[in-house]
């Protein structure tokens, strides 16, 4: 069975990258996907700084990038933060980005989030997806931004566009279609 990791770069109580993390997730365990929703919350890493190399790399990195490797699908929701990525978001993926084995060469990765503003994180995915392309990661085409959060969502938690969730529908798709095996 194919199986995703779901995360969100924001941790806070009501975030709505968390809710985007949950839509997604629904989304893949319908075209029958088993589905591991986590939270950083239980991934602490200190900032990242070279001299905490090696001795002290978090067991959090470790554990995260065997989840990474161990899924074929990862989604990540991300907020955006001054027209860039949240803290949390790039201080995970620098971290992981120094473990073995690598753990962005075996996942098929899917980049969605939410914003206040009416761009939808348009930078922050498009930050993502260009440093994740670097790393080597495979990121599929389609980039779920949804904005302004304020009517982003119906009252009962849905989206409340047809255009937002025909993209969803689009992102699954190709989640699913797309696998890069055991490399
Ligand atoms: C430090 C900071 C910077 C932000 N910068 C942006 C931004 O550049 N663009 C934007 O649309 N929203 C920005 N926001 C607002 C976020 O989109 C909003 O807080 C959103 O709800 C965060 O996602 P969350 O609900 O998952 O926590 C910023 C918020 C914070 C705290």
């Amino acid at each position: 069975m194919t199986t995703a990791l779901t995360l969100s770069g924001s941790i806070r109580k009501g975030s709505h990258n968390e809710h985007l993390q949950a839509l997604v997730g629904e989304r893949l365990k319908a075209a029958g996907v088993e589905v591991e929703a986590i939270s950083l919350k239980d991934f602490e890493m200190p900032v990242f700084n070279e001299d905490l190399e090696p001795d002290n790399v978090p067991k959090s990195a470790v554990a995260l990038a065997k989840l990474f490797t161990s899924h074929d699908i990862v989604f990540i929701a991300t907020p955006e933060y001054n027209g860039g990525l949240p803290p949390l978001l790039v201080n995970t993926i620098t971290w992981l980005s120094r473990v073995e084995p690598w753990p962005f060469a075996h996942a098929v990765f899917g980049v969605g989030g939410v914003s206040s503003g009416k761009y939808g994180t348009i930078w922050a995915q498009s930050h993502l997806r260009d440093s994740l392309t670097k790393i080597g990661t495979l990121v599929v085409p389609t980039l779920l931004g949804i904005g302004p959060s304020s009517t982003a969502f119906t009252e009962d938690g849905k989206i409340a566009e047809k255009p937002i969730e025909k993209k969803m529908d689009r992102m699954v798709a190709e989640l699913t279609h797309f696998s890069r095996g055991g490399i």
